[in-house]
């Protein structure tokens, strides 16, 4: 997924905002690499030379992200005094947000050398996928040691399981999601999939609410520690163990937060039937061979007989729809998410932004800098994970496989 060329294209058409973070990171990083890390000879393949080159290279990069980090706790700072004027970080990166914890650049990068042998390269400099990898290392390590983790958010496709498929009983990622309730910590799924029925999402998470509904190992308070909230922020379910579909629905009057209560039926009607038109207009004008699903909170068009829909379709009808809504009254009262999802658009009432903050109130109010949201969503356009980082913390993962490895590397640290 984080192709240069991906990246390149993104850059194009919207401004990501973590981006340029990463590209200054990468162009800090390239200097070193461009200095030290040349090609060397063919025989010098195992030479000793060749070892003092990458730890050269190591010690360079090292330099750097404590750089890096130093920046980032000074804008921190700034941001906790309220100080005047920019951050020197604001000034680099100009789009660059607020962290709710500090972030363990150095040691993250360590970590992550030994993982990917990053300073031993010599024809491959550090890239956007090794530099997103090594910042969720320095926000897990920022969680576990300047703050504490109590709620894991996980979106679901492509995070807990492929896109479009459901959680298996054999899913390792469901071991890993016991042991946090096992601690006591609490766990949301925050996925844009929006059913207002209970059995829909056991079917997709059956696995996962199977085990937690045998596990010996887990009181009957723990299991409550699991919700699953749909559409973005829009269908909330608990776990219930009398229930044949293990969760319950709450109504919206348990959980709503405070600014949810002012959307307004009328509104919400508004802005679907506005993006449905648009989402129509676009299907037509680029012959897209997909059918329109409107939906109770969103609306959405998916592709007819199994066929992919490219991308840049997909990424045009993002655009299209977003500048419509967006440009509409309606769109300016309430809150909305259009986002590609890998081979259907849809657009959603509320974002995971709402989402998380609803999950963290359900909770007893549990405060940003202690919570992880770990999602795929943070570059492609209306990348709906993205919106979770004004909420809490956040981890970029690729595939589900590197969710399980996040939660390892979370589990060590908190050992280390
Ligand atoms: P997520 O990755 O868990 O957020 O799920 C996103 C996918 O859920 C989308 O790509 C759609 O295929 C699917 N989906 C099903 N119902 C809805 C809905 O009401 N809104 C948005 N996405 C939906
Ligand atoms: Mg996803």
């Amino acid at each position: 997924m984080t192709t240069r060329y991906r990246v390149e294209y993104a850059l194009k058409v919207r401004d990501w905002p973590l981006l340029p973070l990463l590209a200054n990171i990468a162009g800090l990083l390239a200097v070193p690499f461009v200095l030290h890390s040349q090609p060397t000879a063919i025989s010098e393949e195992h030479g000793e030379g060749l070892k003092a080159v990458a730890a050269d290279t190591h010690l360079r990069y090292a330099e750097i992200m404590k750089d890096v980090e130093n920046l980032m706790l000074d804008h921190i700072h700034h941001h906790e005094r309220n100080a005047p004027g920019k951050s020197k970080l604001n000034l680099l990166v100009p789009t660059v947000g607020t962290f709710f914890t500090q972030l363990y650049l150095e040691d993250a990068f360590k970590y992550q050398d030994r993982q990917r042998f990053i300073s031993r390269r010599r024809f491959v400099a550090p890239s956007f996928n090794d530099i997103r990898l090594i910042l969720n290392s320095a926000q897990v390590l920022g969680l576990v040691r300047s703050s504490d983790v109590k709620l894991v958010t996980f979106d679901g496709d492509v995070t807990l399981y492929d896109d479009g498929a459901c959680l298996m009983p054999d899913n390792p990622v469901i071991p890993r999601i016991l042991r946090l309730l096992q601690q006591d910590r609490k766990i949301g799924i925050v996925t844009a999939a929006g059913y207002t029925d209970a059995p829909k999402y056991y079917e997709r998470l059956q696995g996962l609410l199977d085990a937690i509904h045998v596990s010996p190992d887990l009181t009957a308070e723990q299991k409550q520690g699991l919700i699953v909230m749909g559409g973005e922020s829009n269908f909330l379910f608990r776990f219930d163990p009398s229930a044949d579909a293990r969760l319950a629905y709450v109504p919206r009057e348990e959980w709503l937060l405070d600014e949810m209560q002012a959307w307004s039926e009328g509104d919400i009607t508004e802005l679907l039937d506005l993006a449905e038109s648009a989402l129509r207009a676009c299907a037509a004008n680029l012959n897209l061979p997909a059918a329109v699903l409107r939906k109770d909170r969103a609306v959405g068009v998916y592709p007819v007989n199994g066929v992919r829909i490219n991308r840049e379709q997909l990424e045009e009808t993002v655009l299209v729809v977003q500048n419509t809504v967006q440009r509409s009254a309606v769109g300016s009262r309430l809150p909305f998410c259009a986002f590609n999802g890998g081979n259907d658009v849809f657009v959603d009432i509320g974002d995971k932004s709402w989402g998380v903050r609803a999950c963290q109130r359900y909770f007893g109010g549990i405060d940003p800098s202690k919570t992880l949201h770990v999602g795929d969503q943070f570059l492609s356009a209306g990348a709906n994970d993205f919106k979770a980082r004004l909420a809490s913390t956040t981890a970029w993962i690729a595939s589900p496989a590197e969710t399980v490895e996040l939660l390892d590397e979370l589990e060590e640290s908190v050992h280390s």
